[in-house]
């Protein structure tokens, strides 16, 4: 769908501010490693999507699932490693009635990711770069 290059922060956090509006509703899994900048795209998505200062999203640290209101979701598994522990969650639920479902390290349990959902991969392009793909995918 898109390819973005950020080289801050904040310019993620601007980045998800801009994502929020053209995201499609349901499941947005974001992909990337330790210190991408999952989390911090996650802040702009919520914040442009609840219309709210970025200041103002905390984000999940101990917490498994955040709930925004406004349907809107954040969920990191990071600390999971068995998939019956993900199961146990329940988290079809959540996508059933969400409107916008946002998820670290989902790619690890792809049988209990729905098939149609946005994929937001995170690279590493340099100290503070990074390199933002968007995509949409069906199966
Ligand atoms: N262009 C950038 N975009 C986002 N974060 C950046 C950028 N440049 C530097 N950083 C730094 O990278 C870190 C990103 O942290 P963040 O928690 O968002 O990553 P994450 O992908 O959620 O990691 P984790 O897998 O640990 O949850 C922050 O310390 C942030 O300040
Ligand atoms: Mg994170």
């Amino acid at each position: 769908m898109s390819v973005h290059r950020t080289h801050s922060e904040d310019e993620t956090i601007e980045l998800g501010r801009t994502l929020a509006a053209e995201l499609p509703r349901g499941v947005v899994l974001l992909i990337g490693n330790l210190g991408a900048g999952k989390t911090t795209l996650a802040k702009g998505i919520v914040s442009g999507r609840v219309s709210a200062d970025p200041d103002e999203i905390s984000s999940p640290t101990f917490t498994l699932i955040h709930e925004y209101g406004h349907g809107i979701y954040h969920i990191d598994l990071y600390r999971l490693e068995e998939e019956r522990q993900v199961e146990s969650l329940g988290l079809d639920e959540i996508f059933e009635r969400a409107d916008l479902v946002l998820i670290e390290w989902g790619e690890r349990f792809p049988r209990l990711m729905p098939p149609a959902r946005t994929e937001i991969h995170l690279r590493h392009a340099g100290v503070d770069e990074r390199e933002i793909e968007v995509l949409k995918r069906e199966t």
